[in-house]
């Protein structure tokens, strides 16, 4: 579709990326269609969206010109790494739909979510490539001259079943979509639809239903593979509505994460002696004395600070249990 170079910026001394199109496809698409869409994209200003710096049309070749990422894909790392590790994978993701919220909150939809599309500098995401995908598909709905150059509209292996079946109205709900299925591909090291030829992934797209992602990744925090497969719902209905209610998810996911991380497993006694109180009112008390531990899904407080810290500074050691670990971990909360 098209190259991107790396080229010097004379007057500003700096590096930046010129994409430039390929000439057949740049002649069906009009200029004028194509400088649009990117123009609406150019009132992007987020810390997760690579900025355009300038766009235009030079000898029939189109072009546009965006910041140079010192970096790699999200693609070349996970050819490179295969799964990532969870924390890395979730901050990623958070990142990617925080730039979706706020474009899907401008009207803006990406259309092409892919990890070749999410550019990694320094520990930050940025994504790149917004109105690209809406000005080809807009244009190859309105001509022919589009499809005949050969050139596939979107990546059928992050294409939401709607999109495969070139539904006319597709909205925001494709991208969250495809950050479903770069959650798994991340998480799992695997897409979840494979297949042989692009028609075959995008039949998989429309009727089969991937494996569970705990399938092929163990120990995921709570409530990540069942976020991941509410992206992948063949129905936009049935998906998250919206990539601010996706991003509320993942923050909880996140934090979950974090406090797992900071429990010391140390094994030897049973949880429930740890306990020795009614659970209903251990958990009640315990909530309100914990709020950030009462964001973990799944979890409950199982034992309170010892006396001596309640009610001073801190919350003291807690003791706890671990659900499915067989131990008892110094920290704060008990995973069901
Ligand atoms: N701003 C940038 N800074 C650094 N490298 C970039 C930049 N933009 C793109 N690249 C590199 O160029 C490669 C090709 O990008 P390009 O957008 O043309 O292809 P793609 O993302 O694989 O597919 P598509 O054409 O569907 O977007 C990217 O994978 C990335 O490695
Ligand atoms: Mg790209």
């Amino acid at each position: 579709m098209a190259t991107v170079y790396l080229a010097e910026d004379l007057r500003h001394p700096r590096q930046v990326a010129v994409k430039v199109l390929r000439p057949d496809l740049a002649a069906a698409l009009g200029g004028d269609r194509f400088l649009r869409e990117i123009e609406i994209s150019a009132r992007l200003e987020h810390p997760h969206v690579l900025t355009l710096i300038d766009s235009g049309q030079a000898d029939g070749i189109l072009y546009y010109v965006m910041p140079y990422v010192e970096g790699e894909s999200l693609r070349a790392r996970v050819e490179r790494e295969g799964a990532l590790p969870v924390d890395d994978a979730v901050r990623i993701l958070k990142e990617v739909v925080d730039a979706l919220a706020y474009a899907h909150s401008k009207s803006i939809v990406h259309r092409d979510i892919k990890p070749d599309n999410v550019l990694l500098s320094g520990r930050h995401a940025e994504v790149t490539d917004f109105g690209v995908a809406k000005a080809l598909s807009e244009a190859a709905h309105e001509s022919d001259a589009i499809t005949s150059t050969g050139m596939a509209l979107g990546t059928p292996s992050y294409m939401a079943p709607e999109q495969a079946a070139a539904e006319p109205n597709v909205d925001h709900r494709a991208d969250i979509y495809a950050v479903g299925v770069m959650a798994y591909e991340l998480l799992a090291g695997r897409p979840p639809f494979s297949g042989a030829t692009a028609q075959q992934v995008l039949a998989a797209h429309m009727t089969e239903v991937p494996d569970p992602l705990d399938k092929h990744r163990s120990n995921l925090p709570p409530g990540l593979a069942e976020c991941v497969a509410r992206c992948l719902e063949k129905n936009p209905a049935d998906r998250w509505q919206s990539a601010e209610e996706l991003l509320r998810r993942l923050e909880t996911v996140a934090t979950a994460l974090l406090l797992v991380g900071a429990i010391r497993v140390t094994s030897g006694a049973s949880p429930v002696a740890q306990a020795g109180r009614p659970a209903g009112r251990r958990g009640g008390r315990h909530r309100r004395s914990h709020p950030r531990l009462s964001a973990l899904p799944g979890a409950q407080i199982r034992s309170r600070p010892p006396a001596a810290t309640r009610g001073g500074r801190g919350t003291g050691r807690v003791g706890a249990a671990a659900g499915g670990a067989g131990a008892v971990s110094e920290g704060s909360v008990f995973v069901r």
